[in-house]
């Protein structure tokens, strides 16, 4: 179910150049059904009062009803977010997220660019509960914008790369997998259009899920400013309820 709360933040703090972490308390969590789903946050300017920016949800602890979130403070929307201390609206938990099997033994590799590597911790995680050896590939811009790493490493193996060489193997995630010759039974990425549309055919020869990076307006299926071109029929889903997972080979890029 989706609900509207105002959620008690536990903690922010920034763990890379204009990177932050944010925990938020709530019921809300108990909701959340998946990893890669997202929650909408609303934070009042004076320039835009009423619109939401959706955050991937990072990882979330049911138990204690936390969850935890990883943005970059780029706009007006989410600078105002960073300066949050004490509870903030956030409807959720929104659209579908990565499926987890049971696959004892299998490899899966766990593709991230930039601000599309939260959600993959928490799909990482449930992967290895359920049997999955876990690689990593994360992507960045610079050294000063690499963050999670110890916390992936303690999963499975991590490769970083830096686009300007500065950690890690110099170029794009996709240099990483040719260069260390990285071989899996399953892929899941998120990260920049360019990024996924060149990871989906570099691994085109094993299955894969794809958590799309959208503009949103509603985040409920209602305004149509997310939508995304597919093969097959429909020719068009919405990112935010029909994704913003998708499997390998339906998105148009
Ligand atoms: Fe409004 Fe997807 S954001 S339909």
């Amino acid at each position: 179910m989706i609900k509207v709360e105002k959620m008690k933040i536990i903690q922010q703090t920034e763990i890379a150049e204009n990177i932050f972490k944010i925990s938020l308390k709530g019921s809300l969590v108990n909701e959340i059904s998946m990893p890669g789903q997202f929650v909408h946050i609303k934070v009042n300017t004076a320039n835009d009062p009423l619109l939401r920016r959706p955050i991937s949800i990072s990882s979330y602890d049911k138990k204690n009803q936390i969850m935890t979130l990883i943005y970059r403070a780029s706009g007006l929307g989410t600078r105002e977010l960073a300066n949050q201390s004490e509870e903030i609206d956030v409807m959720g938990p929104l659209g579908s997220g990565f499926p987890i099997e049971q696959a004892e033994g299998q490899t899966a590799i766990l593709i991230g660019g930039g601000i599309g590597v939260p959600p993959l911790y928490e799909c990482s995680k449930q992967l290895k509960n359920k049997g999955f050896n876990v690689i990593h590939v994360l992507g960045f811009e610079t050294k000063d914008t690499v963050f999670y790493e110890s916390a992936f490493k303690e999963l499975g193996p991590v490769y970083i790369t830096t686009a300007d060489g500065s950690y890690g193997t110099k170029g794009f995630v996709t240099d990483a997998i040719t260069e260390f010759d990285l071989k899996a039974d399953v892929f899941f990425a998120c990260g920049p259009v360019p990024m996924l549309g060149a990871v989906e055919k570099q691994l085109n020869h094993i299955p894969g899920y794809i958590s799309m990076e959208q503009r949103m307006g509603c985040g409920i299926g209602a305004c149509l400013a997310c939508v995304c071109t597919v093969n097959g029929p429909e020719l068009y889903k919405k990112v935010c309820t029909d994704g913003p997972v998708f499997r390998k080979g339906e998105l148009v890029y």
